[in-house]
């Protein structure tokens, strides 16, 4: 079987066994999946009746097979139907199960020569009835003539599984269009964490020589999130947690060619003339390397707790709006009077004025009808994230504001966000999911939620991303927070995705 191309799965997926007795079906199953995502007849037949062989537990062992199915595919967990396979209604059903919840279904059919099926069973302790063999074999023909033209996403001969994240199944195909014609990429570092190890007076000498490790490594951006306690998304919330402008003027002075800014600044938190003030005051420092991230702020949690207020989604989009025009004049000549939806400001003024003679601004968020008319009429960048359709449609969107405006959408630089966890091999992957999965987190969920793959992998789904228009992907590197081995080490986590950046710049 060893000879058989590597079968590539979804982490959510269904999977269908089809095969006679005896062509080895449980025999794979078991040798590719942990026993909790093979869901086998004969198995049910044990637990509901008198054993795996008690045929009259059949309808029985079906019913519960059936429920647990359902159960499964709804939590989108990879499931393996471990049946004969060879009827052809309940094949259709599985494949209306997993279409129902939208999840890929794979047939994986068995090979095995009839005499081997027939020898393996005349060896069992309980054989199938020779009469009922043949019947198995003889469906096999038909299954293997129809299985095409069922509506299968994938049918395969039993072979080697990888699993990997959904993001990434089509890599490698996306990944040889990267090295026959090369598109470029940009790649920038959020480092949305501090919870190293060590001490709290080491977080200093760990974050140089991250931000050295990062330019090293081919970053072009460098980022930090705008938030007083670490958000539940990343950790909890009494880990470390930097002021960014703070840590973004120690960055400027640590770093020599990387851009620098907050992903994003929540427009909530400061007068937006003051934040025009301290984004200029990066720029001068940083010798003109600020990009102003600006969003309309989420966090409800904190603004409580430090005692802001925390307007409505509408208000704080007129405060997101009245920032992005503001901004500018507090860069721009002169001293004018600004008056917005919700600011008001007399004269503004700030000197030194940048060294940029535009101070870049992107815009966080994806939200269709308002946040992406913004970046259409104020920005200079956008901040998405999600799937290569997802940017697609976001992007569509945005051109269509774009026309509005009579802006060019080409002109707006495209930003994506997203989590990756990144090794050489299968075998280091492994390992380093391992070292940072939350106790009981589901293998394959926790594998999707931070992209983990093979350098191949990334380069598929990066080119993908690119493809889809964008220019510039922002990682934060799931293990650059865990410290531990030398191995995991930040500096060693953000120089192993050097690979992933070389093959986008040309
Ligand atoms: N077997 C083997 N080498 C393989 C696969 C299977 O020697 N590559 C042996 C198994 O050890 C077992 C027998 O062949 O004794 C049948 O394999 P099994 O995986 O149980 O076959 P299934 O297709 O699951 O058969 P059934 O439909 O009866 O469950
Ligand atoms: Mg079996």
């Amino acid at each position: 079987m060893s000879e058989q191309p590597t079968i590539r799965l979804p982490t959510a997926c269904l999977v269908v066994l089809v095969g006679p007795s005896g062509a080895g079906k449980s025999t794979w199953a078991e040798s590719q999946f942990r026993p909790e995502q093979i869901v086998s007849s004969d198995r049910l037949r044990a637990l509901v009746g008198e054993g795996p062989y008690d045929q009259k537990a059949g309808k029985d062992a079906f019913d519960v097979l059936d429920l647990v199915l359902t159960r499964r595919i709804n939590r989108r967990l990879l499931t393996v139907v471990d049946t004969l396979g060879l009827d052809a209604a309940r094949r259709t059903a599985y494949l209306a199960l997993a279409r129902k919840h939208g999840l890929p279904c794979h047939a994986v059919l068995f090979d095995t020569p009839a005499s081997q099926c027939r020898e393996r069973n005349r060896r069992r302790d309980r054989p199938v009835p020779a009469k009922v063999l043949s019947d198995q074999i003889r469906a096999m023909a038909g299954a293997r003539a129809s299985l095409p033209s069922e509506g299968f996403d994938v049918v395969s001969e039993a072979g080697p599984v990888v699993v990997v994240p959904t993001a990434m199944v089509d890599a490698p195909i996306f990944a040889h269009r990267q090295r026959e014609q090369p598109m470029a990429l940009r790649f920038g570092l959020q480092v949305p964490s501090f919870t190293w190890a060590g001490e709290v007076a080491e977080i200093r000498d760990r974050l140089g020589g991250l931000a050295a490790d990062a330019e090293t490594a081919g970053f072009s951006s460098l980022w930090v999130m705008d938030h007083m306690l670490q958000i539940p998304q990343v950790g909890r919330e009494w880990d470390p947690m930097l002021d960014s402008y703070t840590t973004l003027g120690f960055l400027a002075a640590v770093t020599r060619t990387c851009r620098i800014g907050a992903l994003v600044t929540g427009v909530t938190y400061r007068n937006p003339a003051h934040l025009a003030k301290i984004v200029a005051t990066l720029d001068v420092l940083s010798g003109g390397r600020a990009v102003c991230g600006l969003g309309a702020a989420w966090f409800e949690r904190e603004h409580r707790a430090y005692g802001w207020d925390f307007p409505d989604r509408r208000e704080r989009l007129d405060l997101l709006e009245d920032a992005l025009r503001l901004l500018p004049l507090m860069w721009g000549p002169g001293s004018p009077p600004f008056e917005g939806h919700r600011v008001r400001i007399p004269e503004a003024i700030c000197y030194p004025r940048p060294i940029q003679s535009h101070v870049p601004i992107l815009v966080g968020g994806q939200g269709e009808r308002r946040t992406l008319q913004l970046v259409a009429r104020y920005a200079d960048a956008c901040n998405l994230f999600g799937t290569p359709d997802t940017v697609r449609h976001k992007l569509g969107v945005l051109a269509r504001h774009c026309d509005d405006v009579g802006r060019a959408v080409g002109d707006i630089e495209v930003t994506h966000l997203s989590t990756v966890l990144c090794a050489p091999d299968r075998d280091v992957l492994r390992a380093r999911l391992d070292a940072i999965r939350p106790k009981g987190a589901n293998p394959e969920a926790f594998a999707d939620s931070v992209n983990a793959g093979t350098f191949d992998d990334h380069i598929g789904r990066f080119r993908e991303l690119a493809e889809a228009g964008v220019h510039t992907a922002i990682v934060s590197i799931a293990d650059l927070a865990t410290g531990g081995t030398a191995d995991l080490a930040p500096g060693g986590a953000v120089a192993g995705f050097e690979p992933v950046i070389e093959a986008f710049r040309i």
